[in-house]
């Protein structure tokens, strides 16, 4: 009964190391997902003509530089991202309303992010409007996550 008892631990115990691959796999499949990060300038135009930029947008992480891109109403700017292994992704931009406001925020954080942005085609939507930055997780509803 006790040798009955071991075969079974054992063969439990076999199953497991062949499995366990498998699971891990499995909890690290958001490390392969693309993130599609979106950052649309929902801004009003004030004194100034048509198709003049008053928005500069700067996004960077730990390893890579976006650059500093100017643009203009309704313009949406995309980029795509993994998540790293340390789960430690993230993404801030330096947003200029050009002779109004300014503020940094987070575009992408794997902490926060990795979950809410997989609901929507993987994507994360920013809308920059005259009070902050919106947020939305399905392109529908907004919340003010940083107001300006
Ligand atoms: C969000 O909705 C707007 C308006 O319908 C559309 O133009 C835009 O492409 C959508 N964005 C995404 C990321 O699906």
């Amino acid at each position: 009964m006790a040798n009955l008892k071991h075969n079974v631990f054992q063969m439990l115990m076999t199953i497991s190391v062949f499995l366990y691959p498998w699971a891990l796999a499995a909890s690290e499949d958001s490390l392969f997902k693309n993130y599609h990060i979106h950052v649309v300038n929902d801004l009003p135009l004030f004194h100034s003509p048509p198709n003049v930029p008053q928005f500069y947008l700067h996004c960077k992480s730990g390893d890579r530089d976006l650059g500093d891109k100017a643009m203009l109403k309704g313009e949406d700017y995309t980029w795509d991202t993994k998540v790293n292994l340390f789960r430690t992704t993230l993404f801030f931009c330096n947003a200029r309303w050009v002779n109004y406001k300014r503020i940094t925020f987070d575009a992408f954080k794997a902490s926060r992010d990795e979950g809410r942005c997989e609901e929507y085609h993987n994507s994360c939507i920013w809308s920059v409007r005259s009070d902050g930055i919106y947020f939305s997780k399905d392109n529908a509803t907004w919340t003010n996550e940083y107001p300006w």
